[in-house]
């Protein structure tokens, strides 16, 4: 299995080209299933949970092509996918597929809304915290489906098409969300979603549904109105930004002292971020074109900070946080609100050298002179993800294992830091 190998150290220096947005990008891609005409997507970005979606879109009969590159353009530019489900050939998404990336488990809606029946497997994915599907099967049922479960597969149907509902979900649920906008723009009469997720990737899928014919009003607030349509038609959509790259190199800038210009990235996406990091001391100047994240040395100020549902701090960046503020001056609270047990890496992280109190769902982070480096094991993808932040400010080598949690979420890592300046290479055991 490869691992990745850091020799800490070195400065960021340089320019990072912020990709298009996982967490869009997927159900952006699951949305083609709505229509028979070509979904056209923009500025995809290149990761194993894209090429794993393609396939398991594949078997139910969407035909995908990947724009090949044009002269002069570069591996950093985003992926052109042209997605088309002239038929849907099958109903099932098995378990073997399933199982591997959560998000799959959202082609339940647009299969069931489109062919008024789908079996689907129970989700996998990263192993944090329990994370149910209850709202997204209560939301079916709303809609007027029937659901059974067997054998680990939700069994969903609704011969006679869905019927729109008012969707009360009592826990913002980005998933939850997407599933519920995706099933009622098909459904016939009106849907409001209530306690919706405001996540921006929630508003670029319904931009895009939008554009695919659909009629939904309260965009990126907490009550969504659907007036369900009896076909959608094709459309060409760009994927917006990945706000969780963003910050994530934004940190490993400020971790190592240094100097980076995220190319493309909104600040607009992850202002409640921002401010946190500019609350420990870090420069951001938001640019025209993307945002200088800066910090000249010393200890940053310690932050207390409480993840929750956008526009709050999200989880998703919450690894990667803790890393960064085990070099603050004094001592941090970081508490995780959304997720369970979504600590794994803080036993990691204490390997190299951090001091990280758990108790109950807060870490209590010390900040201390410096860190060394070590082995560490990548235990999901963001927590991954944090650990190559640590060991970029680390004295000697880190050497990171299963990093096939970060390819899932961060196109050529290596690649975007190695440019500014980072020695970090993979290697095959
Ligand atoms: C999405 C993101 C993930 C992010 C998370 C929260 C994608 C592909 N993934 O995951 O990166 O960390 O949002 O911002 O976009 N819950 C229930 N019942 C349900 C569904 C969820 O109790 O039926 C709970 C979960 O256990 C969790 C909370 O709701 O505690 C939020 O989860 P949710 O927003 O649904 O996360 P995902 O959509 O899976």
């Amino acid at each position: 299995m490869d691992r990745i190998r850091i020799i800490g150290g070195e400065r960021l220096q340089g320019t990072i080209q912020i990709s298009g947005a996982k967490n869009a990008a997927l159900p952006l891609m699951i949305a083609s299933l709505l229509t028979r005409e070509t979904l056209t997507l923009k500025n995809v970005p290149r990761l194993a949970d894209v090429t794993l979606l393609s396939r398991i879109l594949g078997n139910h009969g969407v035909d995908i092509t990947v724009v090949g590159k044009k002269a002069g353009q570069t591996t950093i530019d985003g992926q052109t996918f042209k997605l088309k489900a002239v038929e849907i050939v099958d109903t099932t998404a098995p378990y073997e597929m399933i199982s591997r990336m959560r998000a799959s488990f959202w082609v339940l809606a647009p299969l069931l809304a489109r062919c008024g029946e789908a079996k689907v497997s129970l989700p996998g994915g990263c192993v944090i915290g329990t994370r149910p599907v209850d709202l997204h099967l209560t939301t079916l049922e709303s809609l007027g489906a029937s659901i059974e479960l067997e054998g680990g597969y939700v069994i969903a149907k609704a011969p006679k098409g869905l019927t729109g509902a008012r969707i009360a979900l009592s826990k913002v649920s980005v998933g939850a969300t997407h599933n519920a906008l995706m099933a009622a723009v098909l459904a016939r009469g009106d849907t409001v979603i209530e306690n919706a997720a405001r996540e921006p990737e929630v508003a670029d899928l319904a931009s895009c549904l939008r554009k695919m014919g659909a009629r939904i009003g309260g965009i990126g607030t907490s009550t969504l109105q659907v007036q369900g349509v009896e076909r959608l038609h094709g459309a060409e959509h760009r994927v917006l930004p990945d706000r969780i790259e963003t910050g994530t190199y934004a940190m490993a800038a400020a971790m190592t002292d240094g100097d980076v210009m995220l190319e493309g990235a909104r600040a607009d996406l992850l202002q409640e971020v921002l401010q946190t990091l500019r609350s420990t001391g870090i420069e951001i100047e938001e640019r025209p074109s993307g945002l200088r994240v800066a910090w000249n040395g010393g200890a940053l100020n310690p932050v207390s900070v409480e993840t929750s549902p956008f526009p709050g701090f999200p989880t998703d960046l919450q690894a990667q946080l803790v890393a960064l503020m085990s070099r603050a001056n004094g001592l941090s609270k970081v508490r995780e609100t959304v997720f369970e047990n979504r600590f794994m890496h803080v036993q990691e992280l204490a390997r190299l050298g951090a001091r990280i109190d758990l108790k109950g769902d807060t870490a209590f982070v010390t900040g201390v002179n410096g860190l060394h480096g070590g082995q560490v094991m990548a235990t999901d993808l963001r927590a991954s993800v944090s650990l190559i932040i640590a060991g970029l400010a680390a004295q000697g080598e880190t050497l990171i294992g299963r990093i096939y949690h970060l390819d899932r979420g961060f196109e050529r890592i290596e690649e975007k830091l190695g440019q500014c300046g980072a020695r970090i290479e993979r290697v095959s055991a």
